[in-house]
């Protein structure tokens, strides 16, 4: 881990709605991830996990309070509109979903290959990458089949290769191994700490299995509408 800011929060706030259907999800919720630093996001179902990581991806605008990305407040609420939330999400960003959001009319290795082809890498590179991350999840033999004619699980290995196609320094998972056998659940846990450790970047993964949680360096909750961090030591390392 270094000291460097991979993602930090002050008072984060997040309202749905007002009046008789007001929802307070978040209310001066803070919390910090460095680079090269690993947490679990952990709480019941409604807490409010989603639209947290909705807001640091810039997906979703909070109600109140700031967010940085590495060195870039993306967040201020004073001055939000001036800030190019496409640019950050393509460049800083790798998401997973709980439901893997592939393009349906491109292939395996079309949507693999697609954001770092927007990022202006050429196209034999990107190939490459998108190659190696195929093979690594065993789904190589599959680059030239469209989503439909893949499992669940391998559509969601597919997507987890292209949330890693962009090599990006902050990874927010959302569930990434609800729809794998524990196997691959754990690989590509161990995947992720191995691109925390190597590549130096943040990774806050939402899960609700306890046993992929010593391989994380820090457990977030929310509690109260508010971030509460639990570090530990990592022992289950790679
Ligand atoms: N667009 C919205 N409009 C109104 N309320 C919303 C909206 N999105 C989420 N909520 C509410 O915010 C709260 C938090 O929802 P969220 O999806 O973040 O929970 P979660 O912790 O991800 O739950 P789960 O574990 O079931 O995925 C819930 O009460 C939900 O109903
Ligand atoms: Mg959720």
């Amino acid at each position: 881990m270094t000291n460097e800011v991979g993602i930090k929060v002050e008072n984060l706030t997040k309202i749905f709605g007002s009046g008789d259907s007001e929802v307070r999800v978040l209310e001066n919720a803070s919390l910090e991830v460095k680079k090269g630093e690993f947490a679990a996001l952990v709480a019941p179902s409604g807490a409010g996990k989603t639209t947290l990581l909705m807001m640091l991806g810039c997906v979703l605008e909070p109600t109140a309070g700031k967010i940085w990305l590495g060195d870039e407040l993306v967040w201020d609420e004073d001055h939000w509109s001036i800030r190019d939330t496409r640019r950050i999400r393509r460049e800083k960003i790798g998401f997973i979903f709980q439901a893997h959001y592939l393009i349906p009319f491109l292939n395996i290795i079309e949507n693999v290959k697609l954001i770092p082809l927007t990022n202006g890498w050429p196209d034999k590179k990107a190939e490459e990458k998108a190659m190696e991350l195929l093979n690594y999840f065993d789904i190589g033999d599959k680059r030239d089949a469209m989503p439909s004619q893949l499992s669940g699980g391998q559509n969601q290995r597919a997507a987890i290769a292209r949330a890693l196609s962009n090599e990006p320094r902050i990874i927010l998972a959302d569930e990434p191994t609800a729809a794998l056998d524990m196997q691959r659940a754990v690989n590509v846990v161990k995947l992720l700490r191995k691109i925390v450790e190597e590549q130096n970047v943040a990774v806050i993964m939402v899960t609700h299995d306890e046993r992929l949680l010593p391989y994380c360096d820090k457990i977030l909750s929310i509690e109260n509408r508010k971030v509460v961090t639990t570090t530990q030591d990592a022992h289950l390392i790679v």
